[in-house]
């Protein structure tokens, strides 16, 4: 089946001629059929996770495992990750029946969504809660908060699909639940965009949830999130609002400059001014700069200007990891995971491992940067390299259900940790459309 038929922007003739032999460009883009298959096949796990009769319309369950670990419970960053992912299908797709239970699982996320934020209102940490329970209930354990990447997170998410919807005569429905142009805010969006503005500078936990300080990650999506939403507060007439965003967004982006000397170091260090939490990642070297990168910072000026010292933090992640077992004496691209000193298995600490998402993270990386060189030999090479990670996370999915876990063993490469991770799949979905464009 043509997944990818003509772009939905035919915007010129040089466009339709190109969609025309689409097939053989299809043919130079993706040189492994099964990068397609598991494309398809991550969605509709995706899907899998989220429609099912033992949790609330809406809820993105992290993963079905109930124990060792139990993730039966909507994180607020999985989720709107997951979101954010479909939204780039969505995009890419000409799949009217795909788009189609894209668009109904995302109006019942937005259902879902109201109740989870409506009640972190209350939350000891407010919006900074990071996870409920599958009604949307906050989750009372005890766990690492705030963690603030997720109200960013989620606010980046919907205005991406609202500034779509605005152009899709659904303007109304945008200003009645996403974005309202009044104070206090009582719209999802607004909510979130206040809440990050207002709370940024405070300490808190990191997408790891182990340390509490201040993250490079936690800030790039902070900024990513206040600068999409001056853009929608601009189109639904907002304008002091728009003003007031950019400007903490410049502020944070001054925040993020401080990260990039620390000790001297040549890559980019994750966290700074720790107050809480594990003590134990001395390197400050970490995949979550990547994903910051990915997530966050990518096609800004930020990034450009500083571009040569990401490509040195991955270039140093991938080193690190060469120590794993499963990285020894392969022709593959090296299996990625968090940070070197990790521990975590997936349910104990028995040492860290390669994730999925982490070697996916990698892959999207390179290909972004593919995308955005105009050098015909580098571009070539940096898409390979980006591929390379794709194919490496390939060699440890289950062959017959398609299955990614959260981890592989570094030993062996077996699959690890809590199985059909939501977040595994949505991140190689953005790392293959990544990857598939010219
Ligand atoms: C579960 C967290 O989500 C994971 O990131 C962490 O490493 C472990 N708990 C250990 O704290
Ligand atoms: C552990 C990861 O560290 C964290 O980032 C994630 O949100 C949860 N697992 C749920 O997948």
């Amino acid at each position: 089946m043509d997944f990818f038929g003509p772009t939905k922007r035919l915007t010129c003739g040089f466009f339709i001629a190109v969609h025309l032999y689409a097939p053989l460009l299809r043919a130079r883009t993706l040189p492994d059929a099964r990068l397609d298959q598991t494309f398809r096949n991550s969605y509709e796990l995706i899907f899998a996770n989220l429609n099912r009769i033992d949790v609330s319309p809406g809820a993105v369950i992290a993963s079905p495992s109930k124990s060792n670990p139990d993730y039966f419970y909507h994180w607020l960053r999985d989720a709107s990750l997951t979101n954010r992912s479909l939204f780039a299908v969505y995009d890419a797709t000409s799949d009217r029946g795909l788009q189609s239970r894209l668009l109904s699982n995302f109006y019942s996320w937005v259902s879902f969504e109201k109740r989870t934020q409506e009640n972190s209102l209350t939350a000891s940490v407010g919006l900074g809660e990071p996870i409920f329970l599958v009604t949307g209930d906050v989750a009372t354990k005890p766990w690492g908060r705030p963690q603030s990447d997720g109200p960013a997170s989620r606010a980046t998410a919907l205005s991406q699909w609202a500034l779509y919807l605005i152009e899709n005569g659904e303007r109304k429905f945008v200003e009645d639940n996403l974005y309202k142009a009044e104070l206090p805010a009582r719209t999802l969006i607004k909510r979130d965009l206040e809440y990050v503005s207002l709370n940024w500078r405070l300490p808190s936990y990191d997408l790891w949830e182990e340390v509490k300080g201040t993250h490079f990650y936690t800030l790039a999506v902070q900024r990513k999130s206040l600068l999409t939403g001056a853009v929608l507060a601009d189109k639904l007439s907002d304008p002091f609002a728009a003003q007031a965003y950019r400007e903490q967004a410049d502020a944070i982006g001054k925040e993020l400059s401080k990260f990039l000397e620390i000790e001297n170091r040549e890559y980019i260090s994750v966290t700074r001014d720790q107050v809480e939490g594990w003590t134990h990642k001395k390197s400050g070297l970490d995949i979550a700069v990547i994903l910051a990168a990915n997530h966050g910072l990518v096609g800004d000026r930020f990034f450009s200007d500083h571009q040569s010292k990401f490509i040195k933090t991955a270039e140093k992640i991938e080193d690190t990891f060469s120590t794993y077992p499963v990285n020894k004496d392969s022709k593959l691209a090296r299996a990625i995971g968090r940070y070197p000193e990790d521990v975590y298995d997936g349910s104990g600490f028995s040492g860290g491992n390669p994730w999925f998402l982490a070697t996916h993270a990698m892959a999207e990386f390179y290909c972004n940067l593919a995308n955005m060189n105009s050098n015909p030999a580098q571009k070539k090479q940096l898409q390979e390299k980006g591929r390379s990670f794709l194919l490496r996370s390939l060699n440890h999915v289950n062959p017959t259900t398609g299955e990614m876990t959260e981890q592989f063993s570094r030993q062996s490469g077996a699959l690890m940790g809590a199985r059909n991770l939501t977040w595994s799949y949505a991140s190689y979905l953005t790392a293959y459309l990544a990857c598939r464009s010219n």
